[in-house]
C-alpha cells in the first residue's frame, strides 16, 4: 500500500471559481493563469477544468507544448516571453503569444524569420520594477515590434505589485495610463486576482486571475469563502501512530513542544517532503476526522504531530485534512507565515493526485 497521503483536485471547484472570476471580469476576456503546473493542480487537468477561459497564461515552453499535445487549442500567453533565439521558432509552431519585456527580446524577434503571424504582448514597467519597458524604452520597443511583418496585434500590459495590500493600484495604474496614452490602438491587460476583485477600473480588455481560480483569497483580510470561492485542492492523509504523553514529555525534533498536561498525539503521514511547510509552528490548524485540531512540535520530513486529546475517536487510519475542503489553505498559510500560493505550488511530486468532479 502507498502512504495514505493524497491530494484531491476538484474540477468542479476550478470551473466554479472561473465563473466567479468571469462575473468579476464583467465582459473582459480572461487568461486563466496556469503557470507552475497550474499552481500545483496539474497542468492538463486544470486546463480542461478551466476550458471556459478565453486562454491560458503560463511561462514554460515545455508546459505550452504539453498543452498543445493534449489537444488544447486555446490562445496561450507566455508571461515571460521567450528566453533564447531558438524559442522564437516555437512561437508560431505552438501558436503562442509572448510577453515581450526587454530589448533583447525585441532584437531576437526582429532577427527571427517567423513562418506566420503572431500576436504579442508588450509589458510596461509601471512601478513594480521587475519586468517591462518604461519611459525611455517603451516607444522604441513598440516601434520595432510594430515594424515586424509577422506581428499582428500588440496588447499593452502591466502587473500590479500591491493590489492585495495597502498600496493598492492607483499609482501604477496612473503611470501605466500616462505611459500608454500615446499608443491609442490595441488592447490592454492589467488585472491579477486581487485587482480584478478590488479594482474594477483595472479590468480593461483581458484579465489574468490565478490564485482565485484555485479557491484561495489574494487578500489577508478577506476569506476565499466570503468571495464565493471553493478550494480546488485538498491535501489529506491519515494518522499512522498515536502517543500518550505525560506532563513534561516532549515531542519530535528539537523537543520543541512540551506537554503541559496529559495529551494524546496523532502522528500524521505528511511532512515537508510532501510540501507541507516545515516552518509551520505549533498551533497550525488541521482537521482530524473533520474536527479542528492543531499541530504540535516540529514538522519533519515525512510526518507531523497533531494534538488529538479532544478527539477521542481519532486513531490509526483516521483521516486528516491538511488544507482544502473545510480548512482553507489561506488559513494554514497564514499560521505558517506564508501564502497559499506557496503551499499549493510546493505540493511534492511524490504525493499521489486524484481528481473528483
Ligand atoms: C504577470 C502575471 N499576471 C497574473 C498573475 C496571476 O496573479 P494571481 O495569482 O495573484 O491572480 C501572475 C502571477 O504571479 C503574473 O505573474
Amino acid at each position: 500500500m502507498p502512504r495514505p497521503i493524497r491530494a484531491t483536485i476538484s474540477a468542479g471547484a476550478l470551473a466554479h471559481n472561473l465563473m466567479v472570476a468571469k462575473a468579476y471580469a464583467s465582459g473582459a476576456r480572461l487568461w486563466a493563469v496556469i503557470k507552475a503546473n497550474a499552481y500545483g493542480h496539474g497542468l492538463e487537468r486544470a486546463a480542461r477544468a478551466l476550458e471556459a477561459a478565453d486562454g491560458y497564461a503560463l511561462l514554460d515552453f515545455q508546459e505550452a507544448a504539453r498543452l498543445r499535445v493534449a489537444g488544447i487549442d486555446r490562445p496561450l500567453l507566455m508571461l515571460e516571453g521567450f528566453f533564447k533565439p531558438a524559442d522564437v521558432a516555437l512561437l508560431h509552431k505552438y501558436a503562442l503569444t509572448p510577453v515581450i519585456h526587454n530589448s533583447e527580446q525585441v532584437e531576437m524577434l526582429r532577427l527571427a524569420a517567423l513562418p506566420g503571424e503572431i500576436d504579442v504582448y508588450l509589458k510596461v514597467n509601471s512601478g513594480m520594477n521587475r519586468l517591462g519597458f518604461t519611459v525611455d524604452s517603451l516607444r522604441p520597443a513598440y516601434n520595432a515590434i510594430r515594424l515586424h511583418p509577422q506581428v499582428r496585434n500588440i496588447t499593452l500590459m502591466t502587473h500590479f505589485a500591491d493590489a492585495d495590500g495597502a498600496g493598492g493600484v492607483k499609482a501604477q495604474l496612473d503611470w501605466f495610463n500616462e505611459l500608454t496614452k500615446p499608443f491609442e490602438a490595441g488592447q490592454r491587460s492589467l488585472a491579477n486576482s486581487a485587482a480584478l476583485i478590488a479594482f474594477p477600473e483595472t479590468r480593461a480588455d483581458w484579465v489574468r486571475p490565478g490564485i482565485m481560480l484555485y479557491g484561495c483569497s489574494p487578500f489577508s483580510d478577506r476569506s476565499a469563502a466570503s468571495l464565493g470561492l471553493k478550494p480546488a485542492m485538498t491535501l489529506g492523509s491519515e494518522i499512522i501512530a498515536t502517543q500518550h504523553l505525560q506532563p513534561g514529555e516532549r515531542i519530535g525534533y528539537g523537543f520543541s513542544y512540551e506537554a503541559v498536561g496529559e495529551m494524546t498525539i496523532g502522528v500524521v503521514a505528511c511532512g515537508y517532503a510532501d510540501g507541507y511547510p516545515r516552518h509551520a509552528p505549533s498551533g497550525t490548524p488541521v482537521l482530524v476526522n473533520g474536527k479542528r485540531a492543531r499541530i504540535v512540535g516540529r514538522v519533519s520530513m515525512d510526518m507531523l504531530c497533531v494534538d488529538i486529546s479532544d478527539i477521542p475517536e481519532a486513531y490509526i487510519g483516521t483521516p486528516v485534512t491538511l488544507w482544502g475542503e473545510g480548512l482553507s489553505a489561506d488559513e494554514v498559510a497564514a499560521a505558517a507565515g506564508t501564502l497559499s500560493y506557496e503551499l499549493l505550488c510546493a505540493l511534492a511530486a511524490r504525493v499521489p493526485v486524484s481528481e473528483v468532479a
